[in-house]
């Protein structure tokens, strides 16, 4: 597991995973869309790789504009010498509700790019990964249940947490696993503006941990920190008649 291609690399959950496998001697390929931060990374990386130029390489794009995924991949794949062991995709975005729900445009790019443009990157990922890898995708616990206060994004979660379902049972029988990692609430720019306090709130690096982990063991699907899988059972098992008279 030593070629790894990581989308949304500059998120600040994958960049926490990037240094870990890099600590571990991987061979990193970065896709992010921010053109600095992704110097930036990459140059960090880079030290923590020991300078070795072939180490580390990326490529600055919009992950929405799927007609530059196929190029994408093959550069990709060119850089890691012709083969992937592990895909980590990690981009998204946390939609303003109200705004969704005031504006059918911001709802379906929002669908777009927590939901379409991923399941366009993992149809056209299964046609190249070999077997024995592994394709880890970070979904959300928002997913597993639709509530007011964020029923966009936990859409579009919903959705490629069902279709890797669907790809997993299909890639099993070429012994490529598919991971679904769902974390619950973590400290990163995208919750920035969300005010953090009490003990569900995680650390990226807690979480790095945890996927570094699980890819490593092949697992299925995967809760972060681990009590999510309690909690969302509980709210998964509410009646609907009872659920949706709860504000949440
Ligand atoms: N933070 C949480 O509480 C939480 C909980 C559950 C799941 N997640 C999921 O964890 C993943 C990582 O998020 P994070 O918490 O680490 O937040 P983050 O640091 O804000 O990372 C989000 C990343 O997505 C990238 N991105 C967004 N749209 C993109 C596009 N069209 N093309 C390319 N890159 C794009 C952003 O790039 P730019 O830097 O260029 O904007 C940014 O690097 C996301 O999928 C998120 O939904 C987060």
């Amino acid at each position: 597991m030593n070629r790894i291609l990581i989308f949304g690399a500059t998120s600040a959950i994958a960049a926490a995973a990037a240094r870990l496998w890099v600590a571990r001697g991987a061979r990193v390929h970065l896709v992010g869309r921010s053109p600095a931060k992704l110097e930036a990374l990459q140059q960090d990386l880079q030290v923590r790789a020991g300078g070795g130029a072939a180490a580390i390489s990326a490529r600055s794009a919009d992950l929405d504009r799927l007609a530059e995924l196929p190029a994408l991949l093959d550069e990709a794949w060119a850089a890691l010498g012709g083969g992937v062991d592990v895909v980590l995709i990690a981009q998204g975005t946390l939609p303003d509700q109200a705004a969704c729900e005031a504006s059918l445009d911001e709802t379906l790019a929002q669908l777009h790019t927590n939901g379409v443009a991923v399941v366009a990157l993992c149809t056209l990922l299964a046609q190249r990964m070999a077997p024995g890898s592994a394709l880890a995708v970070i979904t959300s616990v928002a997913g597993d249940r639709g509530r007011q206060s964020n029923y966009v994004y936990g859409a579009a979660k919903g959705l490629v947490s069902r279709f890797l379902q669907g790809l997993r049972n299909r890639l099993a029988s070429r012994d490529i696993a598919v991971v679904d990692i769902r974390p619950g609430f973590v400290d990163t720019p995208m919750t920035a503006s969300i005010a953090k306090k009490g003990a569900l709130w995680a650390q990226p690096k807690a979480i790095a941990r945890g996927i570094v982990a699980a890819v490593d063991r092949r697992a299925d699907i995967v809760y972060l920190p681990a009590i999510w899988q309690l909690i969302m059972l509980i709210i998964t098992g509410i009646p609907e008649k009872i659920f949706k008279k709860l504000k949440l």
